[in-house]
């Protein structure tokens, strides 16, 4: 598999490969890696003729409080398995390659109305990271399809508006969740819950499903 840390050499592949007809679908991570965003890239590779995957765990988008370094971080074992995977590149770039200025990044991207709701509430810049740090990606790949996972549902629908209000020639696809045997979202920060946490995080699963069959029964039992 090919690893590239520099931005510049991430576009010049994936010019290269548009020169030569090739389609591109990208699958931005934060890595640490499971079932879940396998499943973002195995969608990825039906939809285009070369895969571009990034891990970039991304300070913007994290709040001073908020788990920056502590968000696992398992380089190795994700490569390892992007490679059993096919991926055909693969970008890590390290801070300093995505925000040259040491994070003094002046100019943002921002959905305002929809960043404010629901999680934006307790996070209120999180999505404004978000949508930075993907446009930026977007515009080192230059990818016709874009895969996300429903799982973070706000944000893969800030980025479609994002997309569409700023003219992006990119498909955004969302792809399903992917959940553990308790029916918790396989998420890379599930490892920072306790076991009571957990069972809580089941249950809330449980009580959603439940809820949704009682309002409509014709459909199938996952709340998302
Ligand atoms: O969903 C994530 O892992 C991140 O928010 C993303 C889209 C890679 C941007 O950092």
């Amino acid at each position: 598999m090919n690893i590239q840390e520099h931005a510049h050499d991430v576009s010049a592949i994936c010019r290269q490969w548009c020169k030569e007809g090739e389609t591109i679908a990208f699958v931005p991570t934060m890595g640490n890696l499971h079932a879940g965003h396998l499943r973002l890239v195995d969608k990825a590779k039906q939809r285009a003729d070369k895969v571009v995957v990034s891990i970039f765990v991304n300070p913007l988008q994290f709040a001073k409080n908020e788990d920056y370094s502590m968000y696992p971080r398992t380089i190795d074992q994700d490569c390892e398995k992007l490679a059993d995977y096919a991926v055909d590149l693969l970008f890590v770039p390290e801070t300093k390659n995505i925000y040259p200025d040491d994070l003094d990044q002046t100019t943002f991207i921002d959905v305002p109305t929809l960043s404010s709701i629901l999680c934006g509430v307790s996070r209120p810049k999180h999505f404004r990271g978000v949508a930075t740090v993907v446009n930026k990606l977007f515009n080192i790949v230059q990818p016709n399809i874009a895969v996300f996972g429903k799982k973070d549902f706000q944000q893969l629908v800030i980025i479609k508006r994002m997309v569409e209000d700023l003219n992006m020639p990119i498909t955004v696809v969302g792809e399903d969740t992917v959940r553990e045997e308790d029916g918790v979202a396989m998420s890379s920060r599930n490892v920072h819950l306790n076991s009571e946490e957990r069972k809580r995080a089941s249950t809330l699963y449980q009580s959603l499903s439940i809820a949704k069959n009682e309002l409509c029964p014709a459909r199938n039992s996952s709340p998302i």
